[in-house]
């Protein structure tokens, strides 16, 4: 899927991303966290892939300029790419936050949080994060959260 996002840095290289792209980049921002880099053995494991599907994303992304890859070492974000990684976190964020919030399991509510991080208008992300924020400032509103929680069951 092929679409564009409103507050992306616009590169000479990097316009659109295909979803997959954005995970990728999701991807390899959580796991490099740590040391600064993301192997693609811990890259394929968090996307549930096999390694060879993944240096093929690799060298797409480098290609993009949004990673340099380096044989048998992995991975490492450009400037471009954390930014774009850490925009699709936010909005991950944001969006598991949310379906929390309304009671959806956990398991399905990090599934589709990382559905819709790729596809809601930066409006809506926007408006649903002072939802969730209003909620946690808001002593009645928690009350009627409660009381939504409990009527779920
Ligand atoms: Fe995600």
């Amino acid at each position: 899927m092929i679409y564009h996002m409103d507050a992306m840095p616009q590169t000479a290289h990097c316009k659109r991303l295909t979803m997959k792209e954005e995970d990728y980049l999701e991807a390899i921002l959580n796991v490099s966290k740590e040391k600064g880099y993301a192997k693609t053995r811990d890259v394929a494991d968090e996307l549930g892939l096999s390694p060879p599907s993944v240096v093929e994303m690799f060298a797409k992304l480098d290609r993009k300029k949004l990673v340099v890859y380096r044989k048998y070492e992995g991975v490492t974000l450009t400037e471009a790419g954390r930014t774009i990684a850490e925009q699709i976190k936010y909005r991950h964020d944001v969006l598991v936050g949310f379906l929390r919030l309304i009671s959806v399991p956990e398991e399905i509510a990090t599934k589709d949080a990382c559905f819709m991080e790729h596809e809601l208008n930066a409006e809506t992300i926007q408006k649903i994060k002072q939802f969730v924020e209003y909620i946690s400032i808001s002593k009645s509103a928690q009350i009627e959260m409660k009381r939504f929680t409990e009527s779920c069951k």
